[in-house]
């Protein structure tokens, strides 16, 4: 029986993985380097500094660290000016209706996000203050698929990760919530990954999920 619920933040919450697409894809058209969705695919859960690396691939330049850090920043600039269209309408009835019914449930419920906009977006969607824990980029020195991001936020609401079940879309996010002893759910980019516990088809099918866990029944195998 599960107490808490640990969700990722871009794909998972809100569709922001698609402006993380966008303003790399803009980095990587004014670089002249190729840049695809399978690219975009694989930054899914890792930090903007590694995201960045898996752009650079493909680059034939090889650019400094501060380089580096100057090319990061205006991915940042470019992302952040995406997020301010960003509102409460952009937190599906869907998702919203999910989260209240898991809370009404009495689970506790958390973000584990790589995200060192975690904050910003929270807010615009409405949800800034409604989580129970939240754990972004800015609290860890290592990203998924190392477990630091969700074991501080099983931390900071005070449970033992075997009682916490964490939503992905991305597989290094799959990863990191197994290595971190947590049960994992798959959804959106990473449904059906083979090393996920459960795989979910839609977000709201995470209620029947957790009642079925509840209730001691298996719940819905990945695959
Ligand atoms: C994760 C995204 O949520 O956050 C990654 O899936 C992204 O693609 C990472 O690189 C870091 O985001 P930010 O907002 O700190 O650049
Ligand atoms: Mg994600």
């Amino acid at each position: 029986m599960y107490e808490a619920v640990i969700f990722d933040l871009d794909g998972v919450l809100c569709s922001t993985d698609e402006f993380h697409y966008l303003a790399w894809k803009k980095l990587a058209d004014r670089l002249h380097i190729p840049f695809d969705r399978a690219d975009n695919r694989r930054q899914r859960g890792v930090s903007r500094m590694e995201s960045l690396e898996i752009l650079l691939e493909k680059s034939d330049v090889s650019y400094s660290e501060e380089q580096k850090r100057e090319l990061a920043a205006e991915k940042n600039a470019e992302y952040v000016r995406l997020l301010q269209n960003l509102t409460e309408a952009d937190l599906s009835d869907e998702v919203r209706q999910t989260l209240n019914a898991l809370r009404a449930m009495g689970l506790k419920l958390a973000v584990g996000s790589s995200s060192r906009n975690t904050r910003t977006i929270l807010e615009k969607i409405g949800l800034g203050g409604f989580f129970d824990a939240v754990a972004d980029g800015n609290d860890i020195r290592h990203s998924k698929p190392d477990p630091e991001v969700f074991l501080v936020a099983a931390q900071r609401l005070g449970l033992a990760p075997s009682v916490c079940l964490v939503v992905e879309d991305a597989q290094a996010g799959i990863d990191a919530a197994n290595a971190g002893g947590f049960d994992s759910c798959a959804i959106g980019a990473a449904a059906g990954y083979a090393a996920a516990k459960f795989s979910l088809a839609a977000f709201a099918e995470l209620r029947e999920l957790v009642e079925q866990a509840g209730s001691g029944r298996n719940g819905k195998a990945a695959g």
